[in-house]
């Protein structure tokens, strides 16, 4: 592997959300994330219509210099820049905030759908922001309860031009047997961009996980697609290069084991 990975989905940033409690667990879960081949982190802490406050902004930047400052002084190669994981909401479009709300301040959003459901709003939503300019990322769809009836406007979101991210835990069994098919669902209709961990602590959502997640991709579909999920594409994502960021596909031996399948299938 020439370059590090690039993780772009955590809750790395102590204090500020559900995931790290304090600036130990975080320079622990950095120490990790450095073991698990990354490089290079953007934190993607909670935004939601209770937090979406300057006050919370000055928080979460505050909370990140000091991290930064104790990752140089911990030796720790890796850095962290702000970013937010922001909760869809029809009355709150990402474009009115009062600051920026995109990764490292590129023109991208990080979305995330509610739990419950896929709000039907979801794709006039994604092409409001595409049209002034922004793009989107769709955070693990995969988990969604109402993946298996959504999969069509899924494909849909991806045609116009909305990124997914893939959880890691979704890859590895941790969110069930539900979500790990729709993981594998993504990335075999060539609609998955990116892996990232969704790391909130040193337990068991933990950059343990997306080392595990990585070893699975590696097995199932190859070491290219892996590294285009976790290197290639967040790479150009960091440079802002959207346009050069492609899906991707398994190798060509487990396409050609599908297609075997199917010809048994079909005797
Ligand atoms: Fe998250």
């Amino acid at each position: 592997m020439s370059e590090g990975r690039i993780d772009f989905h955590n809750h790395i940033i102590p204090g500020v959300d559900d995931g790290s409690k304090s600036i130990e667990e975080s320079l622990e879960m950095a120490r990790q994330a450095v073991e698990s081949g990354i490089s290079q982190i953007i934190c993607s802490s909670h935004l939601n219509r209770r937090t979406w406050l300057p006050e919370y902004d000055e928080k979460v930047s505050k909370a990140l210099i000091q991290l930064n400052e104790a990752l140089a002084k911990a030796s720790i190669p890796v850095s962290v820049q702000k970013g937010y994981e922001i909760a869809i909401d029809r009355h709150l479009s990402p474009l009115q905030s009062v600051f920026h709300a995109g990764l490292a301040q590129l023109p991208v959003f990080l979305i995330e759908l509610p739990m419950m459901g896929t709000p039907l709003y979801m794709l006039t939503e994604f092409f409001e922001i595409h049209v002034n300019k922004y793009r989107v990322i769709l955070a693990h769809p995969e988990r969604c309860i109402d993946f298996n009836s959504k999969k069509e406007d899924f494909l849909r979101a991806v045609e116009m031009g909305v990124l997914i991210q893939l959880d890691a835990g979704s890859l590895t069994g941790q969110f069930g047997r539900a979500a790990k098919l729709a993981a594998d669902w993504f990335i075999k209709n060539k609609a998955a961009h990116f892996m990232c961990s969704d790391a909130h602590s040193t337990g068991s959502r933990s950059y343990l996980v997306y080392k595990e997640a990585i070893k699975i991709l590696n097995e199932k579909y190859g070491n290219p697609v892996t590294e285009k999920l976790t290197v290639t594409n967040p790479g150009f994502l960091v440079k802002g290069e959207f346009d050069k960021i492609d899906t991707v596909l398994p190798e060509e031996k487990n396409l050609l084991s599908r297609i075997l399948g199917m010809k048994k299938k079909g005797n």
